[in-house]
């Protein structure tokens, strides 16, 4: 059994505390933890899991990416400050963004049947392009471009603070030059949902393929359709890989034309087809914004965030202080009740509180996960979520396939079977459509074949007429 910490017990790891574990996914669990020194200050500390690091493939690849998001250092995406290992475990520390997931803030819009004005998800958009961009230009120590790509952009991956920042997490995925990804045994990573057809198919990907992924998350914003993201694996593959895309209009009426085609756009099945760069798609959508929403503002959508999330912030705020910076808030009395009611020693309303909740606790409805009793209940990455999962009251992941970042699929006992046979199906509908399914190649032979019927047919006619006239010629002479 997994001993939590929690901010009354705060476990030591190297020069870190770590308060609460908020988050557990595919590379190991991610935690809310404070680092000491003169000024001490909320971090994030995502753990990899010891089974990976047992992994020396895993190794090799977490400290390459390492030191590549170590070097990344823009406002849209979460700086990762610190990599290294506490007696052997591997760790990354980075910038805690004090808000909520692209995916948390969706699902609870959509539970207070509140809609997400367009300039705000135009504006989401448009940040999350800056930041693809910048992280698309890094360059190595030598000035060599990386290459680097995301390949699992999500609403899960892309987190909003109270004050209205919007930062990309989680470059777990990311590929770049530095890894040896091109001679790895490919495998598929990354959220098949928002997985560019590319990506799906095992080819190479460049940065249009996180154009491709921040195009599905607007469209799942805009058209206010939650994109299903479980179900029947093979499916969903042939999906991700033959993509076809109907207007964010078609399911809200109410978006402009305009956006339609720009979302359309970067959907394109073809790289080719969609914006070159992930700063031409921002400023496409920077153009709707100002033309359709001129007001909104990077504070506006955190205020919405703050506004659906009111009774979350001020736990989360009471514990950064106490835990973080060692003050004590002095709370209104009726807060400090609701603290002790909405606070029980096993939950906190952080992200993922139900990875802390034992499995008979019942919270307040209003402050637990609103996810948490969905059926059947599924993390935002896609993975089963952690309350009614039984791993997640034993040591993780223990007996199950999971996906990893850092292009490692966990080996569990049913992984390989599965991965073969989704291979083969994606193969195989490959065949099929360039074979079978290319209209235009058929439209151009058959064409060839008529032209070359018609000059048969016109030269005999020149012949026949040609001897025709011959034979009128003679008799007359005769
Ligand atoms: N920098 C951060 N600030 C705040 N919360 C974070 C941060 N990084 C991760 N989280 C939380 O932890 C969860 C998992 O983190 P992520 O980096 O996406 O790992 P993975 O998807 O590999 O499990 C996120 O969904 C988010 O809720
Ligand atoms: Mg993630």
């Amino acid at each position: 059994m997994l001993q939590d910490p929690t901010p009354e017990a705060p476990l030591p790891f190297g020069r870190y505390q770590l308060i609460r574990r908020i988050g557990a996914g595919g590379m190991g669990e991610v935690f809310l933890a404070r680092e000491g020194g003169p000024a001490p200050r909320a971090v994030v500390v995502k753990k990899v899991l010891p089974n990976l690091v047992a992994n020396r493939a895993f190794v090799g690849r977490f400290l390459d990416e390492a030191k590549v998001v170590v070097r990344l250092s823009h406002h849209n995406i979460a700086r990762v400050y610190a990599m290294g290992d506490v007696d052997g475990e591997y760790f990354l520390s980075m910038e805690y963004v004090q808000g909520k997931t692209v995916s948390r803030m969706t699902k609870r819009l959509r539970d207070r049947k509140v809609d997400m004005p367009l300039g705000i998800a135009l504006l989401i958009g448009e940040r999350v392009c800056q930041g693809l961009q910048y992280a698309h230009d890094a360059k190595d120590e030598n000035g060599n471009p990386l290459h680097l790509v995301h390949r699992d952009l999500s609403p899960a991956n892309v987190c909003i603070s109270y004050r209205g920042d919007i930062k990309i997490i989680d470059f777990g995925a990311a590929q770049s030059t530095l890894k040896e990804e091109q001679t790895a045994p490919r495998v598929v990573i990354g959220n098949l949902t928002y997985m560019a057809p590319e990506q799906a198919k095992k080819q190479i990907v460049d940065g249009r393929a996180d154009i491709y992924s921040c195009g599905v998350m607007l469209w799942e914003l805009l058209s206010w359709h939650a994109l299903p993201q479980k179900g029947d694996p093979i499916e969903r593959w042939r999906k991700a890989a033959n993509p076809v895309w109907e207007a964010p209009s078609a399911t809200m009426p109410s978006i402009p034309r305009d956006v339609d085609d720009v979302i359309l756009k970067a959907l394109c099945k073809e790289p080719k087809d969609r914006y070159a760069t992930a700063t031409e798609f921002g400023e496409a959508l920077k153009k709707l914004r100002t033309r359709f929403a001129p007001d909104v503002r990077d504070a506006d959508v955190g205020e919405l965030l703050a506004r659906v999330f009111a009774k979350e912030k001020t736990g989360e705020d009471a514990v950064l202080h106490e835990a973080v910076y060692g003050q004590t808030i002095n709370l209104p009395a009726s807060e400090k009740t609701r603290r002790v009611q909405i606070v029980p020693p096993t939950a906190l309303a952080f992200e993922h509180t139900a990875v802390l909740a034992s499995a008979d606790f019942k919270d307040d409805q209003d402050i637990t996960d609103p996810g948490r009793d969905d059926p059947p209940p599924v993390a935002e990455d896609g993975t089963p979520t952690p309350a009614k999962d039984p791993r997640f009251t034993q040591p993780l992941l223990q007996g199950r396939s999971r996906r990893t970042g850092f292009g490692v699929t966990f080996a569990e006992a049913e992984e390989p079977v599965l991965e073969h046979s989704l291979i083969q199906e994606i193969e195989a509908s490959e065949d099929f459509i360039e074979e079978a399914s290319d209209p235009e190649a058929d439209t151009r032979a058959n064409y060839q074949e008529g032209k070359w019927k018609l000059v048969v047919l016109l030269s005999g006619i020149f012949l026949f007429a040609t001897g025709l006239g011959f034979l009128a010629v003679w008799l007359a002479l005769r």
